[in-house]
């Protein structure tokens, strides 16, 4: 089978950045055709460059990064400094990028590789707010089936919210941009809160990446040092969890995750649910199933692959 095509739309954020490096690893099942950045877990400047850093890392400066937008469709841009540091890397010392940002808008970029494919051949892959992608689909409607299937991490059912008692992160910033995509009619997994807890970097997780010795498994033993504080403060949990790394081992291996085809509607009028993924996991309304919404993963399997993988960069 030959690689799947995908883009990745990303704010990277530690856990982003293990999502990146899985995926440039894995070169037989993922073709990154490119990375659009967006404002979220810190502003677009600091995002559009650590995915440049991210690249780097992986040996990779020849993927081409661009910036797309630099707010939420209708709403102030709320950060995660608190979580991620304030660069959206902390935890290892890298170095700045040497690779250029490219001129194009990340969502031109997206319009305009979309458009240069046959219909139903291109996978998006968000790991943030959905704003690039719905300003995509707005702009240019003739992409839509282009789309072959958008894998993201967002939302959460029984897990509830993370940024507020309702809405997890991805979804609160711009829950307008993902009222559109969940309404897009193309088809959707989602990786919700209620699997990415369940992807934690135990101690011995985190040994098994800092025992590679390399470059990139150091880096990645030492951003989740950094990023599972919080975590632990707040959950009292075992370590990081790695939220969007669980998109890319997905198209690499869909068989380690298992959920249910549902519908997710996208509260966006109540400021007390902003951002809430309505999702009708007990079946309980008649409306028509949208999305594959993830519940758990077989947890060895994902940081087993993971592991491997960062061992070739
Ligand atoms: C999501 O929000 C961000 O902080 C993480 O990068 C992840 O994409 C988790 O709620
Ligand atoms: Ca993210």
């Amino acid at each position: 089978m030959s690689a799947r095509k995908i883009i990745i739309d990303t704010d990277p954020g530690q856990d982003d950045a293990v999502a990146i490096l899985l995926a440039l690893a894995s070169p037989e099942e993922i073709d990154v055709l490119g990375i659009s950045a967006v404002a979220g877990n810190v502003p677009l400047s600091l995002t559009a460059k650590n995915a440049r850093i991210v690249c780097e890392l992986a040996g990779k400066s020849d993927v081409k990064v661009f910036a797309g937008c630099e707010r939420p469709m209708g709403r102030v841009l709320v950060t995660a400094e608190h979580v991620h540091g304030e660069t959206g890397l902390n935890g290892p010392v890298l170095p700045d990028p040497e690779m250029p940002l490219q001129d194009m808008h990340g969502v031109d970029f997206i319009i305009e590789t979309l458009r240069a494919h046959e219909a139903g051949t291109v996978t998006l892959c968000p790991l943030g707010p959905l704003t690039n992608i719905a300003t995509a689909f707005e702009k240019a409607p003739d992409i839509i089936e282009k789309v072959q299937e958008i894998v993201l991490m967002g939302g959460a059912y029984f897990e509830v919210g993370n940024i507020t008692p309702a809405a997890e992160f991805n979804i609160y910033v711009d829950p307008q941009a993902a009222d559109i995509v969940f309404k897009s009619g193309v088809p959707i997994v989602v990786m919700p809160l209620d699997v990415t807890h369940k992807a934690l970097v135990t101690k011995s997780r985190n040994d098994a990446f800092r025992a590679l010795g390399t470059k990139a498994g150091v880096a990645v033993a030492e951003m989740t040092d950094f990023f599972e504080r919080f975590d632990r403060e707040k959950y009292g949990s075992e370590g990081a969890p790695l939220h969007d790394p669980c998109v890319t081992a997905y198209l690499i291996n869909p068989d380690l995750f298992t959920g249910r085809h549902i519908n997710v509607e996208i509260e966006t009028q109540s400021e007390l649910t902003m951002g809430m993924t309505v999702a009708d996991w007990w079946g309980v309304t008649d409306r028509k199933p949208n999305a594959l919404f993830i519940g758990d993963v077989d947890a060895d399997g994902f940081f087993g692959l993971l592991t491997e993988r960062l061992a070739r960069l």
